[in-house]
């Protein structure tokens, strides 16, 4: 039994409701660390080929049981939501909520982000699917970015907001809306309006980096991901929000790890690795805030009460330690870097058992 001290801080073992565990050898190093940190994940459904039928998504969440650690074993709960692609229709949708194991759909716009060239370039032909997800209270997770070239990088999620989302919502005004990696103050504001039916996941990164840091000294590939980090009245927007207390805006990592030669490349893959450290990252995030009261709720009580689920049972502890973040690990042969590498954070997880 770990033996904890009043300076600490004993919460509800926290849940991730967007992670990329990713496939085949990955998994040896992306399950470990995130049932270390997490009871309960979202896995993002955008391998190859996409998470997109029932059996698809049995044998994926099967897969990552594989890989958990005996000390985790029936402690860790992946969730493996369907891609949304032209093979999900209103039937498949009555299949999936009979699981306890999919529980959402994820759309990707074709071509916004890693893997999501089977993703949808328009929305109406789902308006069934949408439907039907509507009458059985299943969200819909929406990497929210548009396509359109003609749109600013940084704007994408604006425009998104402006052409897509509003428009999906007075058309489906029940439908549970998940706006992923909320990384603009327009995103937020959508989510405040209709918080009713809506929320937003919310990473680390969006609460501690700007555009600033993708140049900072020199090109940052490590700190390149999509949505791409915004402007300091953005990251201000996000951080409020997550502190907010609103029960809206919950944590999603979208852990998304690239072995380090696909990251620092002449065209350099979008995505970065948190699942090392991300409770603790929140935690030295809320802290410095003052907020730390808040943090509990935010990692472990309101994703679930969105979805519907249980809370969880187990508690971690965050101790006051600092420790150093390694400069990489091994991903299956791979190195991969992972966020804060070979520098500090401020808190340590340890296991309340
Ligand atoms: O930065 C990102 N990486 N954003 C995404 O939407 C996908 C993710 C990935 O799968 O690597
Ligand atoms: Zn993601």
């Amino acid at each position: 039994m770990f033996v904890w001290r009043m300076a600490d801080l004993l919460i509800r073992k926290p849940d991730d409701w967007h992670i990329h565990l990713r496939d085949g050898a990955a998994l040896k190093l992306t399950v470990p660390q995130a049932a270390r940190q997490f009871g309960r994940v979202i896995a993002m459904p955008n391998l190859r080929p996409p998470v997109d039928s029932i059996e698809a998504a049995r044998d994926y969440r099967t897969r990552i049981l594989d890989a958990v650690p005996s000390e985790y074993r029936n402690r860790f709960h992946p969730i493996t939501p369907l891609y949304l692609t032209d093979r999900i229709t209103p039937s498949v949708i009555e299949e999936a909520v009979k699981t306890d194991y999919i529980k959402a759909v994820k759309l990707y716009p074709a071509g916004a982000t890693t893997n999501s060239e089977s993703g949808v370039a328009d929305l109406a032909p789902f308006y069934d699917v949408f439907e039907a997800m509507q009458k059985h209270r299943m969200p819909l997770l929406i990497h929210g970015e548009v396509t359109d070239m003609q749109v600013d990088v940084f704007d994408r999620e604006r425009v998104f907001v402006e052409r897509q989302l509003h428009p999906l919502r007075e058309r489906f005004p029940e439908l549970p809306m998940v706006l992923e990696h909320v990384s603009s103050k327009e995103g937020v504001r959508f989510v405040e309006i209709h918080e009713r039916h809506t929320a937003a996941t919310i990473t680390v990164r969006h609460m501690l980096l700007t555009r600033n840091d993708i140049f900072q000294g020199g090109l940052q590939p490590h700190h390149f991901c999509l949505p791409v980090v915004k402007t300091e009245e953005d990251r201000q927007a996000v951080r409020a929000a997550a502190f907010s207390g609103k029960p809206c805006f919950f944590a999603g990592t979208d852990s998304a790890p690239h072995a380090r030669h696909k990251k620092e490349s002449a065209c350099g893959s979008a995505g970065i690795y948190t699942a090392h450290a991300a409770v603790e990252l929140y935690a030295e995030i809320f802290d410095e805030e003052g907020m730390l009261d808040r943090l509990e709720a935010f990692l472990s009580e309101y994703g679930a009460r969105f979805y519907g689920l249980e809370l969880g049972q187990e508690k971690v502890c965050l101790v006051r330690t600092p420790w150093t973040v390694p400069d990489s690990y091994d991903m299956g042969g791979d190195e991969l870097i992972p966020f804060r590498a070979g520098r500090s954070v401020s808190f340590r997880l340890e296991e309340d058992r």
